[in-house]
């Protein structure tokens, strides 16, 4: 149905920008946050290594609050189902890193996880439009992915206002992430072209008070969102 308009708004802060010797207790400086983003990097899809099944298993045990998982892997096809049978509340893999999107989301739904697909800034979202039904989410990345700390590409907001109307136009409750240099300044112009969930690395963990951060980005993010609401 048209006219549908997303007011939730969540802020998932990324652990990639906590210090990783200490990651059980930077996990309890966002226990406010929606969810905790674990950005699980190869140096194969990206030119970056951080952490791989065994790490995200122990932070899954000791997190007080639920995973969001964001592969950047290749051959996502055959490791992202694994990270679903760790319990994880969400798996989000990248389009350009599977051949089978469609099969591997039903494979993620199927193990009990929510399933998100990733596109990078230069992807387009048209070629996925019809598939947005098997999916829970999906995350436009707002820059390269990487790294923490890069700047927001605002060439990628076009494209979230295209996946924006194809989910309200449709009427599925599909969630759309950003990821990559949401701050207080530009979380405003992502909620405004559509996303509703917001991952926030440098600005959270990179604050004297994470806690205070997250809530600042949730004030911003949802006054923008209820802005757009018709009522
Ligand atoms: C980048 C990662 C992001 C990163 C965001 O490839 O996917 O999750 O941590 O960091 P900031 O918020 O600093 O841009
Ligand atoms: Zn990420």
């Amino acid at each position: 149905m048209k006219g549908t308009h997303v007011t939730q708004c969540c802020i998932n802060p990324s652990i990639l920008s906590a210090d990783f010797v200490n990651l059980e207790a930077e996990l309890h400086r966002i226990s406010n946050a929606d969810a905790v983003h674990v950005d699980v990097m190869d140096n194969h899809f990206v030119p970056n290594l951080t952490i791989g099944l065994p790490v995200v298993q122990r932070i899954q045990a000791v997190s007080p609050v639920p995973l969001d998982a964001h592969l950047m892997i290749a051959d996502a096809d055959r490791w992202a189902p694994g990270f679903a049978d760790a319990g994880l509340a969400s798996v989000t893999f990248h389009a350009e890193a599977s051949i089978a999107p469609i099969k591997l989301a039903r494979e993620l739904r199927a193990r009990g996880s929510k399933a998100g697909m990733a596109l990078r800034p230069g992807t387009p979202v048209e070629p996925y439009l019809d598939m947005l039904a098997e999916l829970d989410m999906l995350l436009i990345m707002t820059v390269e992915p990487g790294f923490g700390g890069q700047a927001f590409l605002d060439l990628t907001l076009p494209k979230i206002r295209r996946a924006r109307a194809a989910i309200d136009g449709s009427g599925i409750g599909v969630a759309i992430q950003v990821d990559g240099g949401i701050t207080e300044e530009t979380i405003n112009r992502a909620a405004e072209a559509g996303a509703n969930v917001f991952v926030a690395g440098s600005a959270v963990y990179g604050a004297e008070d994470p806690a205070a951060a997250i809530e600042q980005l949730r004030k911003a993010g949802s006054q923008t969102l209820r802005a757009g609401s018709p009522e």
